[in-house]
């Protein structure tokens, strides 16, 4: 059995382990009358890169690209024809090609589409592509001198090493252009330059022509207001570089502890660090022209917007006025922004869903908010609360402080521990000197004052926290996360709340808690558990969560009894609640968040048994150091992780579609994953056993006994069928959340066939995992990088 076992993992890890070979035989060189079809790639010396056509989706237009070889989401860092898409009603003709000229150039048949250089040379050329990422052509009838290279090209990534900037010798100027939508990669509404100033340089921002946003001089390291992409408690942060001679200006970056490193200028004019996924750029989504301390351009208000009005995505519906569509598909949303901005009787807008094109909403008095998050999710305006001036708002900041000054006063008369006390001052100071110093600030009386608005960060003092009992004990205690147990509390004024005391291992400064804190509690949608604020303790850091009466769903679904609680209506709402909450983290929130540890202890339930998912964010916050929190955390829960998570530490949002996957196999068997099942002698997972039923064409076996008879079959049925579409073994076959849930709530929508899933020997594989994580004391968090060093030899030994 043992024997059986170990050979068969050495049959699903070794056929796993041959997808992430590249081929041997790859390409590199084009060569004159070398033809590069729209189905074969060229992939750089050292794999980095690929090089490729690709065809964006429901359409026929297709771009020749660079992308990371190992980007599962192989996001494009260079586009050659971002506004000149080659029609893919041929497929066979377009080709790459050097004509005898020595120009590179997309040709369809014998016709030119497209010249990509524009230099003629000696009509011997090569055209290679670098491990660098960048794609140069040589002529090496004249001493291989570049005739042209991609970097000289930027569209809208910059990558390690490539230069942004001027060369005034030859007028050269090496800019980002933003793509139209995250989709489409026609030319957009924003540019970024780097450009002199007195005798420094900065970045500039333009809208369309307009100054838009800039960066502030540099300043021997970074720019004033571009810290965070230097901000070196990131475990990946960036070394930048500025070059000021007479001839030319340039800025440079390189990228330490990724290898996926990118900086992109997003469609809606952000900057984004790829390696981290964070919004460097420091503004919140869009620059209104009101505020520049941030280095926000500003400009006049129109005469009916106020200071600190903005626009904020809700799933919402308007319950009068009208709207209009411009089907422009040149306008990108900030565009849309601008115009809706600027139109007084606008309140809303938003575009198409590949986020081209305008739709405002206008004349309307009042908006619901659709709790069910279907409503196609618009940018409302929001006005600000307060009109009373800034007087006020410094009345209300000097105020709040004195009142704090105050409580820390008395804290200190009550508390005899002097020296412990006084460190507890000190951390606190610090803490509210760093929250004073952010908008968040103003959030926080807000919230203090109103009561209202829950999704801006409270800060509860300890004693609140421990006011009922004297410690945490175990009575209270609701369960343990990957980050440390978590306690129910009752506030003083009867409220409950759930406590996560994190583990003192996360390594983080308070700084950088603070800044992780204020994005997580921004992220708000009906079906993610709300974050309330936190508490910090000396040493000790603590998440103040909303209370979930009914616990998590593994407690229901899981257990002979309770099971019989979830009818399949409810599961099925499960399903659907869980598949929102993630499509929002994945892609509607602003940070591109993936979970990471999505199971069912990780679905909390409300009185309604509505599912929130817990945990969110958490590993935005434990992102560095090599702890014990982390290493579990990791190898994490085995039966839900995807193979490329499990054998190579990449993760994406497609890796947590995995982990949905599962979970939905879960709902309908009421089974865990890691119970095992025999089937012809072979150890199987949930997802195995699932897959098994389905070939045979017997899928409703797998569905929950306890279920009875009310169920809808065919919803069921489908449920399953996403369910084994989200665990396929490849990423790349994986359904996106969005799709996922078209897939579940369109039922003559034509689904895939699924392709065979990762099968996982759970326990088995955990155990292998665990004591090769430890031996080797060396997993870490690293994004990218290897997680743990199985190998074959590692299975066979065993
Ligand atoms: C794409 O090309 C195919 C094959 O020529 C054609 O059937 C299809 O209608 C085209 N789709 C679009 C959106 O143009
Ligand atoms: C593209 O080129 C490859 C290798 O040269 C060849 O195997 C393949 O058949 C070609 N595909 C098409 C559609 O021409
Ligand atoms: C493309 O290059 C060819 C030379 O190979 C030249 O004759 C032609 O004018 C160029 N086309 C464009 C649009 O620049
Ligand atoms: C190619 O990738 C490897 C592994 O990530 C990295 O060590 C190497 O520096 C990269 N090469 C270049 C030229 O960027
Ligand atoms: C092109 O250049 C390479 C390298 O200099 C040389 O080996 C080759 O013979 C040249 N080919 C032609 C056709 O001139
Ligand atoms: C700018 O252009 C001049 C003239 O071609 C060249 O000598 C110089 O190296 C260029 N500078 C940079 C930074 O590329
Ligand atoms: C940062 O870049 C500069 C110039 O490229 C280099 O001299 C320095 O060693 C780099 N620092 C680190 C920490 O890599
Ligand atoms: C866009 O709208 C204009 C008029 O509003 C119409 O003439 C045009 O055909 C539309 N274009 C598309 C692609 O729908
Ligand atoms: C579409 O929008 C673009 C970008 O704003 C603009 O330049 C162009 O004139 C518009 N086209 C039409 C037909 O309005
Ligand atoms: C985006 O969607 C609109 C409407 O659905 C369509 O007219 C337009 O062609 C699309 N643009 C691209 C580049 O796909």
């Amino acid at each position: 059995m043992k024997t059986s076992l170990s050979l068969t993992l050495f049959a699903i890890f070794g056929s796993l382990c041959l997808n992430y070979i590249l081929p041997v035989d790859a390409i590199s060189t084009i060569r004159p009358g070398d033809r590069l079809n729209s189905t074969s790639q060229l992939v750089s010396g050292g794999g980095n890169f690929t090089l490729g056509f690709f065809t964006i989706k429901e359409t026929n237009f297709s771009y020749l690209g660079i992308w990371y070889t190992a980007d599962d989401q192989s996001r494009k860092v260079w586009v050659a024809n971002p506004d000149a898409p080659v029609n893919m009603n041929d497929p066979v003709a377009i080709s790459l090609t050097i004509d005898n000229e020595g120009i590179l150039k997309i040709v369809s048949g014998d016709n030119t589409v497209m010249n990509v250089s524009d230099e003629v040379g000696t009509g011997n050329t090569t055209a290679v592509l670098q491990d660098s990422g960048n794609f140069v052509l040589m002529d090496a009838g004249a001493d291989n001198r570049i005739l042209w290279q991609s970097f000289d090209h930027p569209t809208n990534r910059l990558l390690p090493g490539m230069k942004l900037g001027v060369n005034f010798t030859t007028g050269q100027s090496w800019t980002l252009t933003s793509w139209l939508s995250d989709e489409v990669p026609a030319s957009g509404a924003f540019r970024l330059s780097l450009e002199r100033i007195q005798d420094s340089g900065q970045l500039v921002i333009r809208l369309r022509g307009k100054d838009y946003w800039t960066s502030g001089p540099w300043n021997d390291q970074t720019f004033q207001f571009l810290q965070t992409l230097t901000a070196s408690y990131n475990m990946f942060h960036n070394n930048l570089t500025f070059t000021s001679t007479i001839d030319s200006i340039y800025f440079t970056f390189q990228s330490i502890g990724s290898s996926l490193s990118m900086l992109e200028l997003t469609p809606d004019g952000e900057i984004l660090d790829d390696a981290t996924s964070l919004f460097v750029s420091p503004y919140e989504k869009f620059c209104y022209g009101y505020e520049s301390d941030n280095g926000c351009v500003t400009s006049a208000l129109p005469s009916c917007r106020g200071n600190k009005d903005k626009f904020e995505l809700k799933s919402a519906y308007f319950v009068d006025g009208d709207s209009n569509y411009d089907n422009n598909s040149s306008l990108s949303l900030s565009d849309c922004m601008k115009r809706c901005w600027n139109d007084c009787n606008c309140d809303a807008f938003a575009s198409n869903s590949n986020g081209t094109g305008c739709i405002t909403w206008t004349g309307g008095k009042q908006y619901q908010i659709d709790e069910s998050g279907q409503t196609v999710q618009k940018y409302v305006l929001v006005k600000a609360k307060k009109s009373k001036g800034r007087a006020w708002i410094w009345v209300i900041v000097a105020l709040s402080v004195v009142l704090v000054l105050v409580l820390l006063g008395l804290l200190r008369h009550l508390n005899r521990r002097k020296h412990k006390q006084e460190e507890e001052k000190r951390l606190r100071d610090e803490y509210i000197h760093q929250l004073t110093e952010t908008d968040s600030f103003k959030d926080v009386n807000e919230m203090e004052n109103t009561g209202r608005e829950g999704h801006n960060l409270k800060i509860f003092s300890f004693s609140s926290i421990m006011a009922a009992t004297n410690d945490f004990s175990s009575e209270n205690k609701l369960g343990k996360g990957g980050f440390g147990p978590v306690y129910k509390r009752k506030l003083l004024d009867g409220r409950e709340i759930a406590v996560k005391r994190l583990s003192r291992t996360s390594g983080q400064g308070l700084v950088e808690f603070k800044n992780e804190l204020i994005l997580i509690s921004k992220l708000q949608h009906t079906n993610l558990v709300r974050v309330l604020g936190c508490c910090i303790h000396e040493e000790e850091k603590m998440l103040i969560y909303e209370y979930m009466p009914n616990k998590s769903l593994d407690f229901f679904l899981f257990d002979k009894e309770k099971k019989e609680l979830l009818d399949w209506r409810k599961r099925f709402n499960i399903i659907e609640g869980v598949a929102q909450g993630l499509l929002y983290l994945h892609k509607y929130s602003r940070m591109r968040v993936i979970h990471r540890d999505l199971k069912a202890s990780n679905v909390l339930l409300d009185e309604n048994m509505n599912p929130k998912i817990a945990d969110f964010g958490m590993a935005r916050i434990f992102k560095q150091n090599e702890t014990e929190a982390i290493t579990n955390r990791v190898v994490g829960t085995y039966g839900y992780m995807s193979p490329e998570y499990a054998m190579e530490g990449t993760f994406s949002i497609k890796s947590d579609v995995f982990s949905f996957g599962v979970l939905i196999l879960e709902i309908i068997s009421g089974r865990r994953n890691s119970s095992f099942y025999n089937l012809d002698d072979r150890p199987l997972n949930l997802v195995g056993y699932a897959w098994e039923l389905w070939k045979e064409g017997v899928a409703l076996e797998l569905k929950d006994p306890a279920l009875g008879d009310g169920y809808n079959i065919t919803l069921l049925l489908r449920s399953i069928h996403v369910g084994l579409l989200c665990v396929q073994e490849s990423a790349t076959d994986r359904p996106t959340m969005s799709e996922v849930i078209s897939m579940l709530n369109n039922e003559t929508l034509p689904l895939p066939a699924p392709k065979q899933p990762a099968f996982f020997t759970g326990r088995q594989a955990l155990e292998l995992t665990s004591s090769e994580t430890t031996s080797t004391g060396k997993s870490g968090n690293n994004q990218y990088g290897s997680v743990n060093n199985l190998t074959i030899s590692d299975m066979g030994a065993r």
